[in-house]
């Protein structure tokens, strides 16, 4: 169990510790993470809020690795919501070129991890060039088995739920025939499972529109860690965390 991961890290180190005390027989199908706290952890250290966003992207690139080798089925990161276009011009295009950037440099973790991309919100309000680049990175990784990363981008969670209700409309379902399985065919998230566990990091205890109508059931872990710090053993410490916890689902 767990070879890939563990060979990431020498003997004797915390990681392998933690990685120790993780049920591989009941690991979480979906993991969902806010990824929040850039600009602080860059204010902490008197650097500007955009290399606070680069030191992010580090971490979304290590958790992502990570969570293929765990056995992770599904990732979802909220990586830009709807809401942030109301941040300054300069930050909202370091944003959008970073993006890119990863795209263009960073298709080997793709590969060498065999994940799939997805993207999920509103793609019309992106730069065309980014667009373009999202769909060819999907199309590309489309047959990739090993785990499905969504990336949430313009992507807010009331607007997800009124694009399905307008597509159920205009398509003409008949009232009876809308459940929530058929509901659930509708969002952007179709196919994948609900998250087991969303993680939102920077002490921020909301969940700030992020899949509001997946979560009905899932585990909630809030840390202070900011995003920047969000390694490999957090994430462990998050999943020992939440196998620690007793799900009952309304049951008793
Ligand atoms: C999360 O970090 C990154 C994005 C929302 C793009 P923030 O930029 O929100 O960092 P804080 O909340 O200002 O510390
Ligand atoms: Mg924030």
């Amino acid at each position: 169990m767990f070879d890939h991961l563990l060979a990431l890290y020498p003997p004797g180190s915390e990681e392998r510790g933690l990685v120790g005390r993780i049920d591989g027989k009941r690991l979480p199908a979906h993991v969902a993470i806010t990824m929040d706290g850039n600009g602080r952890w860059a204010k902490a250290k008197n650097l500007d809020r955009n290399a606070g966003h680069s030191a992010g992207a580090e971490a979304a690139r290590e958790i992502t690795e990570v969570s293929a080798r765990l056995g992770i089925p599904y990732l979802t990161l909220f990586t830009f919501s709807s809401e942030n276009w109301q941040r300054p011009p300069g930050e909202v295009q370091f944003l959008m070129d970073m993006l890119y950037e990863n795209l263009l440099n960073r298709h080997s973790l793709l590969d060498d991890n065999d994940i799939r991309l997805k993207i999920i919100g509103d793609l019309a309000k992106l730069p065309g060039k980014l667009r373009e680049k999202l769909l060819d990175s999907e199309e590309r990784s489309r047959e990739h088995k090993r785990m499905q990363v969504n990336l949430a981008l313009n992507y807010g969670s009331r607007q997800e739920i009124l694009h399905a209700v307008r597509e159920i409309v205009s398509s003409k379902i008949a009232a009876k025939a809308i459940d929530e399985r058929l509901f659930s065919g509708f969002l952007y998230t179709a196919g994948c499972p609900d998250p087991d566990l969303l993680i939102r990091t920077s002490g921020e205890l909301r969940i700030s529109n992020f899949l509001l109508y997946q979560i009905a059931y899932s585990e909630l872990y809030f840390t202070p860690t900011l995003w920047p710090d969000f390694r490999a053993r957090e994430l462990f410490r998050a999943i020992i965390d939440y196998q620690g916890r007793e799900r009952r689902f309304g049951s008793i």
